[in-house]
């Protein structure tokens, strides 16, 4: 049990805090899950990016899965090696081609001929070959929310299998291009087996299609998208994801890479909060804490459910209220309608499943400084980040005034 009263004690709050034996717990029973077949676990950057994060992850032999070269260049940062580091995204500059072509990293997933055509042109330029990847969107519904439903043709990810054909075959016919891999990601938080299974058939077939033109797809990368419990979902035990997968794979000598972000760290992480005051508009109560949409955005863009814990007044009469924060805009809460204690200020106030898409989508809107970042292992506690003050706040403005 976390004593997270001492933790908001020492750090402030807001904070999140992340426990470090939890991601290694869940990167093991990910490994344990694929053992059958060589695996490669690349941690989707975007998730949490926090440095030590990245360097834990490395720790444990995992590489990266990155959306554009600041992930990147924070991967090599912490000695993720470069034959562990994916260049993933649907849009990447010129430069950032460039400087991943450059760092030699493992593999560049490309979502469209358009962008084939910049890469093989950048890797002329350089006088290298470029190993890449290609996105097949397989039009499956993921069945989650439609902002992170990715597989579908109506999404703007990845292209459809004819599309991905003939690229592969330009891409073998390129002095420049090494078509080593081959790509899907259908969404996230995805908590049915179906979509992977009907994805991984359809990818696998391709590549067994592709070997008969002899394109050898070394690896076949699923993606992430697996969900984890924030409030009554019944997840995909990984057992069944791993069998899923290899079943489709049966007869193809591929390694398997997967891409796994919220299922690594999102249970990992708290967000600590403390309130300010309750207050009552006619019969609607409301609890005011200090953290806000800023800082853990998710309720707010997807209507996303975090659990919340009083901590410490767990006993007591509870009542109907939302927590919101400070910000001018009635988007910013944490939840709505929540059964909550009689809440005093400075009470503490534990929102859970923060590890992932917390810190890294949480912004300075309002002029907030973002918030200290904590790491919690082997029954220690330290600070991954510190807290943003007034002068970072205004460091890149001030000598314009
Ligand atoms: N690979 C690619 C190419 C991705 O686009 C993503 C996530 C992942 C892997 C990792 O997916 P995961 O295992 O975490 O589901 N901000 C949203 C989630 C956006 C996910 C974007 N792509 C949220 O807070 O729910």
């Amino acid at each position: 049990m976390v004593d997270f009263s001492s933790l908001a004690q020492k750090y402030g709050t807001p904070l999140y805090v992340y426990n470090f034996d939890v991601i290694a717990q869940k990167f093991v029973a990910l490994k344990e899950a694929f053992k059958a077949r060589k695996s490669l676990v690349c941690f989707a950057v975007k998730a949490n990016s926090n440095l030590s994060v990245l360097k834990h992850i490395a720790s444990l032999g995992a590489g990266c899965d990155c959306v554009s070269i600041g992930e990147v260049k924070r991967a090599l940062h912490v000695g993720i090696p470069k034959y562990k580091i994916i260049f993933s995204g649907v849009g990447k500059r010129d430069d950032e081609i460039e400087e991943a072509l450059k760092n030699d990293i493992l593999m560049i997933n490309l979502e469209s001929e358009e962008e084939m055509g910049r890469v093989e042109m950048i890797a002329k330029a350089l006088g290298i070959v470029a190993r890449i990847s290609i996105r097949v969107n397989p039009n499956i519904d993921a069945q989650t929310h439609p902002y992170i439903s990715t597989g579908l043709h109506e999404n703007k990810f990845g292209v459809d299998i004819d599309s991905a054909k003939r690229m592969y075959i330009q891409a073998k016919n390129s002095a420049f291009l090494d078509p080593v891999g081959i790509h899907f990601h259908i969404g996230s938080q995805i908590t049915q087996i179906e979509p992977f299974r009907e994805a991984a058939l359809v990818l696998a077939n391709l590549v067994r299609n592709l070997k008969s033109l002899k394109i050898d797809i070394k690896f076949f990368d699923i993606g992430g998208g697996v969900g984890i419990q924030y409030k009554d979902e019944i997840t995909i035990p990984l057992y069944d994801y791993a069998q899923a997968i290899f079943s489709a794979l049966q007869g193809l000598d591929v390694t398997l890479v997967c891409e796994p972000g919220r299922y690594l760290v999102g249970d990992s992480g708290y967000f600590l909060t403390r309130v300010l005051y309750e207050k009552h508009n006619g019969h609607k109560r409301f609890v005011i804490v200090d953290g806000a949409m800023n800082d853990l955005i998710r309720p707010s863009l997807y209507g996303a459910y975090h659990e919340i814990e009083a901590f410490g007044k767990e006993e007591g009469e509870t009542s109907l209220a939302d927590v919101v924060g400070p910000i001018c805009e009635s988007g910013d809460f944490f939840a709505k309608n929540v059964e909550l204690p009689r809440l005093e200020h400075d009470d503490l106030l534990v929102i859970k499943s923060a590890g992932a898409y917390g810190f890294t989508m949480s912004s300075n809107y309002n002029s907030r400084n973002r918030v200290a970042e904590i790491a919690l292992e082997a029954g220690k506690d330290r600070v991954i980040r510190k807290r943003e003050s007034f002068e970072d706040l205004i460091d890149l403005e001030k000598e314009y005034v």
